[in-house]
């Protein structure tokens, strides 16, 4: 199976150019990709002043225009496209992704753990964290779904792991030093591969500045990075994995990680 990440610099408020930035990267990208994740609140950018600016900035799901955009991708290069959306649902705003497939299923994840000023425009995701069955050529494979600052919260993984996901999809836009390197225990202690599909850029607004890190990072489920971009690298990875290799969890002959929790003294 081909699994990849699209790490970019959204454009805030522009959807339109964001559509075209992620067209052309994935236009220009000749490798067989059949997971593709791309970054948290993709179609928006991040830095909101307010609430009513995410909210003019925001989409439906399934039928805004970038989320339509990805329906066409996924059909036309054969792939399913992970990709965080700023999501209007009535008068409530959710920093969510979506999955949606070659034959046109859409799943959505909403964000569980809201980070700094996101509190102030977003509403805490309702949706739980999920796994979903992709399929295709490479077989079935169970796929989760978390965002970005999720990753601190080691419960977010363990739960998509006890939920059967071997791969962990995370669009992101990351401002600290530590995820990239954190992925390396969610991936270990899980044995499952994750997908860290971060933004690059600088974003400005009313005053305000934040620098995200890019490097996003695929990991295996015995820690080696078997894809790490540049900071500021606007750019599609592709890297072929194993799925069946997430289904084993032992990580000694005597010691299988999920089947030694000792649930008896904690509860996750
Ligand atoms: C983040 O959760 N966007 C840092």
């Amino acid at each position: 199976m081909f699994t990849g990440y699209l790490q970019f610099k959204p454009k805030l408020f522009d959807a339109e150019y964001n559509i075209n930035a992620v067209n052309s990267l994935i236009g220009n990208n000749h490798q067989k990709c059949d997971l593709l994740v791309m970054p948290e609140l993709a179609n928006s950018g991040y830095l909101f002043s307010s609430a009513q600016e995410a909210f003019d900035a925001s989409e439906k799901i399934p039928d805004g225009k970038f989320c339509t955009n990805l329906f066409n991708l996924a059909e036309k290069y054969n792939t399913n496209i992970v990709s965080g959306i700023n999501e209007r649902a009535g008068d409530k705003l959710y920093n969510s992704a979506v999955l949606v497939t070659p034959a046109g299923d859409c799943f959505v994840y909403r964000k569980t753990h809201l980070f700094l000023e996101e509190k102030l425009w977003f509403t805490p995701g309702d949706t739980g964290l999920n796994v979903f069955e992709i399929n295709g050529d490479f077989g079935k494979v169970k796929t989760g779904i978390m965002i970005c600052f999720d990753w601190i919260f080691p419960e977010a993984a363990r739960t998509l792991a006890l939920k059967g996901a071997q791969v962990i999809t995370h669009p992101s836009n990351l401002v600290l030093q530590y995820c990239q390197k954190a992925m390396f225990s969610r991936a270990v202690e899980n044995r499952v591969y994750t997908i860290t599909a971060n933004r690059t850029g600088r974003e400005t607004n009313s005053g305000k500045e934040l620098f995200f890190t890019g490097s996003s990072v695929i990991v295996d489920p015995k820690g080696n990075y078997l894809s790490s971009a540049g900071e500021s690298d606007e750019l599609i990875s592709v890297v072929e994995i194993d799925p069946s290799l997430a289904l084993d969890k032992n990580v000694t002959t005597m010691n299988d990680i999920i089947k030694d929790r000792r649930t008896d003294l904690y509860n996750l």
